[in-house]
C-alpha cells in the first residue's frame, strides 16, 4: 500500500504550472489503473477543457446506498524547491515528533495524493473481503489546487452518473492523532491580483523621488489600510453577509483543545493577532479574512538599484465565512480598492479563484456514520470543528447536485499541506484505511440495508 502510493507521489502533477501537463496527465491514468486495481468498473480518464477527471465505480446493488467519493491527483508546486530537505518527488519515510511511527515526505503525500489514495486502497480491501456495504463512484480531480474551474461544468454534464446519496472526502484534518475530529466547515475564498501603475517608465529615483508618485509605496498604504486598529477589514460592506454564530455554538466549537502556546510555538511566532474578541481558532474558522500573499515591483535583484518602479502588484485572499458570496465580496473589493487609490495612480484588478463557504451537518446519518466509524478505530467520539481552509467544489456538490458532503480527513495542520517538507503518517494514511470501510457498514445500516 505505500509502495502504490508512492508511485503516485513520484508524478509531479502540479496544476498550476502548464510545464508539468504531461506529468499531470500521467498521474491522472496512474490514479484510473489503482482503480481497476481495486476492483472498479466503467473506469475512465475523462477528458475537460483543463486538467482529465477520473471516474470509476463499484456497484453492488440498487438497494444500497450509493456514496461518491471526491479527491484530487494534484499538488500544488513545489516551490521553494531549496527549503526540502529530501526532493518533493522522492518520496521517503521518515520520523517525527509527531509521527514517532514515521511520516511520508512528499508533495501530495497529505494534501491529497496520500488521503485520495486510502480510498482506494479501502475498496480494494473490501472487494478482497467480499463485503462491500455501498455502491462506490469515485470522481477524482485535477484542478483542486487552481480552483476546480471545470467541475461545476463537469457535475452539470454528469448529473446521471453521478447520482449518489452522499459525498466522501477525505481532503482536511484532524485536531490529534489522539483526539480524532470531524470537518464541518470550510470557508469560501476571494482571491485577487491587483496592479498599480505609476509614471509610465521605471524612474532615477534622485532625479524624480519626492514628486513621482511611487507605485510600491502606494500599494503598501492601501494594503495597509485595508484593516483598521482593531483588526477590522475595512472594505465597505465586508461583513454585511457575516453570521454571527451564537453562544451555545461559540461553546460547543471550544471544546475543541488548542493551546495558545504550543500553536506560536510550532510555527515560530511571538503573538497571534486578530480579533480580540475572537478566539484563535474562531479567527482561523469562523471569521473572514484578508491576507497579502505576494507583493512585487521594483528591484528585488542583487545590491542596490536606485529607481522607483512604474507599476507595483500584491496577490490578496480573502478567506469567507456563511453567507458571505465569493462575487460580492470580489465586486465590493474592487470598488473599495478602486476609490482608496490616489489619483496619480491607476488601478487594475484580476480576480482569480472563488470558493463559496460550506457547512455540513452534524445530525445526518452520513456524518453519525463517520463519527461511529471514527470511535470504533480512535476509541473516542470525534469532535466536529471548523476548518478555515477552502475546497470549492463542496458548495457545488449541494447546489448542483443536492448531495451533502462528509468531511472525513485525517491529515494534521502541522503535515504542512503546501509548504516545503509536506509529509503524512504512516499511522494517519493506515488509520484512514482501516476507518473508511467502517463508514461504508454504518452508513448502510443507517439506510436499513446492513
Ligand atoms: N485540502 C485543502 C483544503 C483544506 C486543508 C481544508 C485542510 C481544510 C483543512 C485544499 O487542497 C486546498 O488547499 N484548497 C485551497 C483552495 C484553493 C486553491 C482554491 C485553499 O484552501 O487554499
Ligand atoms: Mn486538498
Ligand atoms: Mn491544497
Amino acid at each position: 500500500m505505500l509502495d502504490e502510493l508512492f508511485h503516485l507521489l513520484r508524478i509531479p502533477s502540479v496544476s498550476a504550472d502548464p510545464a508539468y501537463d504531461g506529468d499531470v496527465q500521467k498521474c491522472a491514468e496512474a490514479v484510473a489503473s489503482s482503480l481497476t486495481k481495486a476492483g472498479a468498473i466503467n473506469v475512465e480518464v475523462m477528458v475537460t477543457p483543463g486538467h482529465p477527471i477520473v471516474f470509476g465505480e463499484y456497484i453492488v446493488d440498487s438497494n444500497v446506498p450509493t456514496v461518491l467519493v471526491y479527491g484530487h491527483y494534484d499538488v500544488q508546486p513545489a516551490d521553494p524547491i531549496e527549503l526540502w530537505d529530501n526532493p518533493a518527488f522522492e518520496p521517503i519515510i521518515k520520523k517525527t515528533d509527531i509521527h514517532p511511527e514515521g511520516a511520508i515526505f512528499a508533495r501530495g503525500a497529505c494534501d491529497d495524493k496520500g488521503q485520495m489514495f486510502m480510498h482506494i486502497k479501502a475498496l480494494e480491501a473490501m472487494v478482497a473481503s467480499g463485503d462491500v456495504p455501498c455502491n462506490v463512484k469515485f470522481i477524482i480531480e485535477g484542478e483542486e489546487e487552481v480552483g476546480s474551474d471545470n467541475l461545476d461544468d463537469f457535475l452539470e454534464q454528469y448529473k446521471e452518473k453521478l447520482a449518489a446519496d452522499v459525498v466522501l472526502v477525505s481532503d482536511t484534518g484532524i485536531i490529534a492523532n489522539d483526539t480524532p475530529s470531524i470537518c464541518v466547515g470550510l470557508r469560501g475564498l476571494s482571491y485577487v491580483e491587483v496592479e498599480i501603475t505609476g509614471p509610465n517608465r521605471d524612474l532615477h529615483s534622485g532625479l524624480y523621488g519626492g514628486a513621482a508618485p511611487n507605485p510600491l509605496n502606494i500599494l503598501c498604504e492601501m494594503i495597509a489600510s485595508l484593516k483598521d486598529k482593531d483588526q477590522r477589514i475595512t472594505v465597505d460592506g465586508f461583513y454585511d453577509d457575516v453570521i454571527e454564530l451564537s453562544d451555545a455554538e461559540r461553546k460547543a466549537m471550544a471544546r475543541a483543545p488548542f493551546s495558545e502556546d504550543a500553536y506560536k510555538y510550532s510555527i515560530g511566532i511571538g503573538g497571534t493577532e486578530g480579533e480580540l474578541s475572537y478566539s484563535p481558532p474562531e479567527r482561523m474558522s469562523i471569521r473572514p479574512t484578508l491576507d497579502l500573499n505576494g507583493i512585487w515591483g521594483g528591484y528585488t535583484g542583487e545590491g542596490a538599484k536606485t529607481v522607483i518602479p512604474s507599476i507595483a502588484r500584491a496577490k490578496i485572499s480573502m478567506r469567507l465565512v456563511p453567507h458571505q458570496d465569493f462575487e460580492k465580496i470580489t465586486d465590493q473589493f474592487i470598488a473599495h480598492f478602486e476609490k482608496i487609490a490616489p489619483p496619480s495612480v491607476s488601478v487594475k484588478i484580476t480576480p482569480m479563484h472563488g470558493a463559496s463557504p460550506a457547512v455540513t451537518p452534524t445530525d445526518s446519518p452520513a456524518y453519525k456514520a463517520a463519527s461511529k466509524a471514527m470511535h470504533d478505530t480512535y476509541g473516542k467520539e470525534p469532535i466536529p470543528v471548523r476548518s478555515g481552509g477552502s475546497i470549492p467544489i463542496v458548495a457545488s456538490f449541494e447546489r448542483i447536485l443536492g448531495l451533502k458532503t462528509v468531511l472525513f480527513g485525517f491529515g494534521l495542520d502541522s503535515d504542512a499541506i503546501h509548504s516545503p517538507n509536506e509529509h503524512y503518517g504512516v499511522f494517519n494514511y493506515f488509520k484512514g484505511i482501516e476507518t473508511i470501510p467502517l463508514f461504508y457498514k454504518y452508513y448502510a445500516e443507517a439506510n436499513g440495508n446492513a
